[in-house]
């Protein structure tokens, strides 16, 4: 199985970011490709610049989604819309930016696995791609984030065995620090948000990540590449601005 199997695929968050990345490599590759997310302006732009065909959804409308992903019956699922809403402190967050946050990292998630999955058992082929984040794999200082992106990474794990056998592959991607909007739709906060952006380091581009995804998908049928850890070279584990040498005299 690789690229020039599968014929589609549905990109959730697909109207900027690494969800549009990914949508212009894949249509690029010849697939007919389903764009999600809720601005529909967004996605008009997408659509005239890269020919995939877009929904205005919510993916927290469990029913909505239900319906849509169950009739398409795609070949490649990117799990992608996500948010960071309360990314900052778990013991200051307003409840509401809790519920979105797993609302839609994490509940509908799985909902989107589910409404896709059976006709790809069917057939015999098909490919999730859960997009999770470094935060899932080790603690970042961020409870609320760290706990959603945790629950895709645990997701993919159990959907390896759970599908073993049916021909669908699953791979995790966890991007480090990309260059998008993420924080201005995570803080309103103007001197917090821009105290979260400005890292002073080179950040990794939507297109590196998407570059990443298609790796995966075009792998031969009998590689399933479960995990792609890719950070910028000048952030390491820890956290963004850690700096193994500070404080230190010598
Ligand atoms: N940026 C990073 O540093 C980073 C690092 C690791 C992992 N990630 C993960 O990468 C994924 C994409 O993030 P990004 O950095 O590309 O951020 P982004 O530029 O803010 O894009 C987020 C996308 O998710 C969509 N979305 C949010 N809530 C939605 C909902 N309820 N229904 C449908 N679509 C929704 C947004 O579209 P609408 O607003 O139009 O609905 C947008 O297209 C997320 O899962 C994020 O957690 C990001």
């Amino acid at each position: 199985m690789t690229i020039s199997d599968y014929r589609s695929a549905l990109v959730t968050g697909a109207s900027a970011g690494i969800g549009a990345a990914v949508v212009a490599d894949l249509c690029a590759r010849g697939l007919t490709v389903h764009a999600v997310a809720r601005r529909e302006d967004r996605l008009k732009a997408l659509a005239e610049s890269t020919g995939c065909t877009t929904h205005v959804l919510d993916v927290r409308d469990t029913a909505a989604m239900d319906d849509l992903f169950g009739s398409l019956g795609v070949d490649v699922l990117i799990n992608n819309a996500g948010v960071g809403r309360a990314i900052q402190s778990l013991p200051d967050a307003d409840p509401a930016d809790i519920d979105q946050t797993i609302g839609t990292n994490v509940t509908a998630a799985l909902h989107a696995v589910r409404s896709v999955l059976g006709p790809m058992i069917e057939r015999g082929r098909g490919h999730i791609v859960n997009v999770g984040s470094v935060a899932g794999l080790y603690p970042l200082l961020s409870g609320v984030y760290g706990a959603s992106k945790g629950a895709i990474h645990l997701m993919s794990l159990n959907l390896r065995l759970e599908l073993a056998g049916t021909g669908v592959r699953v791979t995790e991607i966890c991007p480090g620090r990309v260059r998008t909007e993420f924080y201005d739709a995570a803080i309103d906060d103007p001197n917090l948000r821009h105290r979260f952006k400005e890292t002073g380091i080179t950040e990794i581009a939507s297109e590196d990540v998407a570059a990443s995804i298609s790796y995966a998908l075009d792998a031969p049928w009998y590689v399933n590449v479960a995990r792609v850890e890719l950070q910028p070279t000048e952030q390491t584990y820890g956290g963004v601005n850690f700096d193994p040498l500070e404080g230190r005299d010598e």
